[in-house]
């Protein structure tokens, strides 16, 4: 019987074993493993050491696999797979094969998350996506219930346990229809806008949060006339002349390029806000989380 203490053969002698019985030669085995002959050898005689048996028997020049050999060339091939399989598991625990990414965003920053999460698929084409889009109450939420694994909203709120870092800016800008009667003036005063009809997002929403805290610091009061629940819904009511309306300019890019909407020229504005990735401070982020999370400060930052 083998004397097994002595068996403590390594992975790299049990590769270099198996390839010279697949090719049963020594040279070939060597060319193929990028070694020279005698280290091959060596790697052999160890072998043979320890199992106390010869493990390839000499035939003139040709060389074949002993009783002793045939014994270990299975039981290598099984080690073998067994570490292929250990590793295959190890790599769907780690989640970078076929790991999911639940990712919520606020409804104005889903213009802007669709193309990073699309350059994110394309890199990880296995990673399970999904975006949920909902106001800057529902993400808040949604930490709240640790439903999501990353966030992307306006500023976070304080005192929550949470962390964030900033990854662009969120300027909000006042629009109008190209034939409204403010389009064509400069410099408009804050106090002029009192007068005029506006068309703002829901409560709820953090873009109508940080207008109304704006105008209040302002002493302004304006008249809101409409309230609505989409960025979309905004712009359309804008364009028919039924209003003025604040929004993130993520959301009008095109209109303002093909003039069907103008940026009104109002002091203070743009206001500029910011856009964050955030997450709760004591979710334990998984690898493909922590993927998404440098995917986008690096996409962001250069
Ligand atoms: P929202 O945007 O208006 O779509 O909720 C979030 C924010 O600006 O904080």
């Amino acid at each position: 019987m083998i004397d097994m203490p002595k068996l403590k053969p390594t992975l790299r002698q049990l590769r270099v074993f198996e390839s010279v019985a697949d090719e049963l030669s020594f040279t070939r085995a060597s060319e193929k493993l990028h070694l020279s002959q005698p280290a091959v050898s060596i790697q052999v005689k160890h072998l043979e050491e320890g199992v106390g048996l010869p493990l390839f028997e000499h035939t003139g020049k040709r060389i074949s696999l002993t009783e002793a050999g045939r014994i270990l060339y299975r039981c290598s091939q099984n080690i073998r797979s067994v570490l292929q399989d250990a590793g295959e598991q190890i790599d769907e625990l780690m989640g970078f094969q076929r790991g999911k990414l639940k990712v919520t965003v606020a409804t104005t920053a889903s213009y802007f998350a669709s193309r990073i999460l699309a350059g994110f698929a394309s890199r990880f084409p296995q990673i399970a996506i999904s975006l949920d889009v909902t106001n800057r109450e529902g993400l808040l939420e949604q930490l709240e219930s640790n439903r999501c694994d990353l966030v992307i909203m306006g500023e976070p709120p304080k005192g929550k346990r949470l962390k964030s870092m900033p990854i662009m800016e969120n300027p909000l800008v006042i629009i109008a229809s190209p034939e409204h009667p403010l389009a064509a003036r400069r410099n408009i005063p804050v106090k002029t806008l009192a007068a005029q009809a506006f068309v703002v997002r829901e409560p709820g929403s953090g873009t109508r949060a940080a207008i109304l805290r704006f105008f209040e610091g302002k002493n302004v009061s304006i008249q809101i006339t409409m309230e609505m629940t989409s960025n979309e819904a905004i712009k359309q009511t804008v364009q028919a002349g039924l209003g003025l309306g604040i929004v993130s300019r993520h959301t009008v890019e095109l209109e303002l390029e093909t003039g069907s909407l103008v940026e009104l020229d109002v002091r203070h504005f743009p206001l500029l806000r910011k856009w964050y990735l955030v997450r709760r401070e004591d979710k334990q982020m998984s690898p493909v989380a922590q993927h998404f999370a440098s995917y986008v400060l690096d996409v962001e930052n250069h």
